[in-house]
């Protein structure tokens, strides 16, 4: 039994060889990703490249085209409490206070005869979180009596009283105005290190990126195979970078640091500048747990390599993920570390 299938070592998360179309086109082209418990796992990209998509297959309410989704060792199935979500839009019910809102996110778990005990059964929980979030004073307060921040305070208590195994994130503070935003990513910190929640969390906001992520990834659709030109549009996103970051919070002033600007810089150069393309034996898959499984079609370079070396070899591997920290084909990138 691999890794990713016993469910006591398994990864949290773990995508393998996802393909994603609408259509005749390809969206998603071969993911492969493994998140460890506790990661706070951000993923970037151009717009339309598919994060969304990645976002709601963990969700599990878009199919894959082909390819596995695992959550501790088990497939992902509907959505259920295992995988809480907040979108960017906020997810309160109009006529519910802040507090009621919250306990709904846990009594919808009961059947309709035991929810006015669950109520009271989760009463102080809801409590704890509506403190931890910093909005406690406000539970009384119906949703457009709260500013946009408060809500989304509230809807991230309301995913959290779920306990679940992993936490996406969908642009949650991009409708948040700078300095409401910047008080939000360290309200997310508190709570990552408080709970050790697992947390996957889509943004365009690179800046953000760096400074929430205990690893970031790049998803784009900028980079070159041996598919070769022709496979141009019918081709989709891939990880072209994975970086590791230190696994601590930081106080909002690291983001001036010059370390942290020269990473922003080379995300944006790996991702998001159509004119840069990264050969997939070359993307900069630094994290320990990256692992890429390229079809011969995509590398086929390897394969005739192996057929040179090797005459009786079975070529290129398919399927198998790379053990944690081996990436052949990654160098060891310059941008790394934040101090
Ligand atoms: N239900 C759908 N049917 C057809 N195309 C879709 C659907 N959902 C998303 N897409 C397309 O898939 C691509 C990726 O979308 P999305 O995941 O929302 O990107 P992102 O979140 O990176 O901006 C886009 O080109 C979008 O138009
Ligand atoms: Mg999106």
């Amino acid at each position: 039994m691999s890794a990713a299938n016993d469910k006591s070592t398994a990864p949290r998360l773990h995508i393998e060889n996802v393909y994603k179309r609408y259509g005749g086109r390809t969206v998603l082209d071969n993911i492969d990703l493994s998140v460890t418990k506790g990661e706070l796992c951000i993923v970037v990209g151009p717009s339309g490249c598919g994060k969304s998509t990645l976002l709601r297959i963990v969700v599990g309410q878009e199919q894959t085209s082909a390819g596995d989704v695992m959550i501790d060792g088990e497939p992902v199935a509907l959505p259920d409490a295992s995988r809480g979500i907040v979108y960017q839009k906020y997810s309160l019910y109009p006529h519910l206070t802040a507090l009621e809102n919250v306990l709904l996110g846990k009594i919808l778990e009961y059947p309709f005869y035991r929810r006015r005990s669950a109520i009271e059964a989760h009463r102080d929980e809801a409590m704890e979180l509506l403190t931890r979030a910093r909005i406690a004073e406000h539970a009384g307060k119906y949703p457009n009596e709260l500013s946009g921040g408060m809500q989304q305070r509230v809807a991230i208590a309301q995913t959290l009283i779920k306990r679940p195994r992993i936490v996406l994130m969908d642009e949650p503070f991009g409708a948040l105005d700078a300095g409401v935003r910047e008080d939000m990513q360290v309200l997310l910190l508190e709570l990552w290190e408080a709970y050790g929640m697992t947390v996957f969390f889509v943004t365009h906001d690179l800046e953000e990126a760096v400074y929430l992520g205990t690893r970031v990834l790049v998803l784009s659709q900028y980079y070159t195979d041996d598919r070769g030109p022709a496979a141009g549009p019918a081709r989709g996103a891939k990880i072209v970078a994975d970086h590791a970051l230190p696994r601590r919070a930081m106080p909002t002033v690291a983001k001036s640091a010059p370390e942290f600007t020269e990473l922003v810089m080379q995300i944006r150069h790996e991702g998001f500048d159509p004119a840069y393309l990264r050969h997939v034996r070359d993307f900069n898959l630094e994290h320990p747990d990256a692992f890429q499984t390229l079809t011969p079609e995509e590398d086929g370079h390897a394969v005739s390599g192996a057929e040179s070396s090797s005459p009786s070899s079975p070529g290129r591997e398919t399927s198998a993920p790379s053990p944690p920290g081996r990436n052949a084909s990654s160098p060891s990138p310059p941008g790394r570390g934040l101090g």
